[in-house]
């Protein structure tokens, strides 16, 4: 049947969608399946119905594409499609909603409160130390985040991430080391540690820099990578999530990890992570791409 690779879409992350899913439509083209890409606008909903697809790809991040309402549209077109259901992806979306699903169930994830417009800065200061993270509760790829190293920081960082949601997450700083868990068909994969020469792995170490390293083998020994890859499943598992995504992780300096978050539509770009644990485990960009397509399902 025809697959569609669904792409672009309106959240701030449209240009980093466009990378995933072109190189997601050259991969299955490569192999032969009969693909197309389907470059989402603002009338998503008529461009999909317009056009006969037998599975699509979901290769949209972000707002609109991550979060459950896709998802949804699919689900009433009973179209199988790639990834999280509805629910779990509305979840993960929440990077607050999902941490209290995570400390719910006793997983570790750093402190944090939502932000109000008139935030008392030093009771927050008080409850989560410094520094400290601000953060849409309803984005990717670090856009709109900022690290806060004094109170009078905060403010700004309030505004800054305000631009792009009206939830706004301040979250408990970890000193230490950030890794990333890939799941590829409920399987997790390699970890990768990942070395940034900015203040945290933000928009442009992800998707600019040619100096962010990534560790692979990721610098653990096999019995703490093995704990991590366990806990991330678990995390994974707890918020309902299914086929792939990509758990962030931070370890403090006593090697306790942390829960970030988890990512249902993960990076595909040539700077993305999934592809580059897949390729450490021998599986290579256009295999990957045809084992996330075999989990697609209704
Ligand atoms: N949100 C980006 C696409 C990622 O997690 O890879
Ligand atoms: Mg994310």
């Amino acid at each position: 049947g025809r697959v569609a690779v669904l792409m672009g879409g309106c959240s701030a992350e449209r240009e980093v969608s466009l990378r995933s899913g072109q190189a997601v439509l050259a991969a299955l083209l490569r192999s032969g399946v009969n693909a197309f890409g389907l470059e989402l606008g603002p009338d998503a909903l008529a461009q999909i119905m317009a056009e006969p697809m037998d599975r699509a790809f979901i290769a949209l991040h972000g707002r609109g594409g991550e979060d459950g309402s896709i998802q949804g549209v699919l689900e009433w077109l009973r179209i199988p499609y790639t990834g999280s259901d509805v629910m779990a992806s509305a979840l993960a979306m929440d990077k607050y909603k999902c941490k209290q699903v995570w400390q719910g169930m006793g997983l570790p994830t750093p402190a944090s409160a939502l932000l109000t417009p008139d935030i008392d800065a030093q009771t927050l200061v008080e409850r989560l130390g410094l520094p400290l993270m601000v953060k849409p509760s309803h984005e990717g790829s670090s856009i709109g985040m900022s690290k806060v190293t004094s109170a009078e920081q905060l403010a700004a960082a309030y505004d800054e991430a305000a631009r792009y949601d009206d939830r706004i997450l301040a979250e408990q700083y970890i000193t230490g080391a950030e890794f990333t868990a890939s799941i590829v068909d409920d399987q997790a994969l390699p970890l990768i540690g990942l070395k940034t020469t900015h203040d945290f792995y933000d928009f442009s170490a992800k998707y600019m820099a040619t100096d962010t390293r990534y560790l692979l083998p990721c610098g653990l020994d096999a019995a703490e990578e093995a704990r991590l890859q366990q806990l991330a499943l678990e995390a994974y598992k707890a918020v309902g999530c299914e086929g792939w995504g990509r758990v962030d992780i931070m370890v403090d300096e006593q090697g306790q990890p942390w829960l970030l978050e988890v990512n249902t539509s993960p990076g595909m770009t040539d700077h993305s992570l999934v592809p580059q644990a897949a390729a450490y485990a021998g599986v290579d960009f256009d295999t990957l791409v045809l084992n996330i397509l075999a989990t697609a399902r209704l």
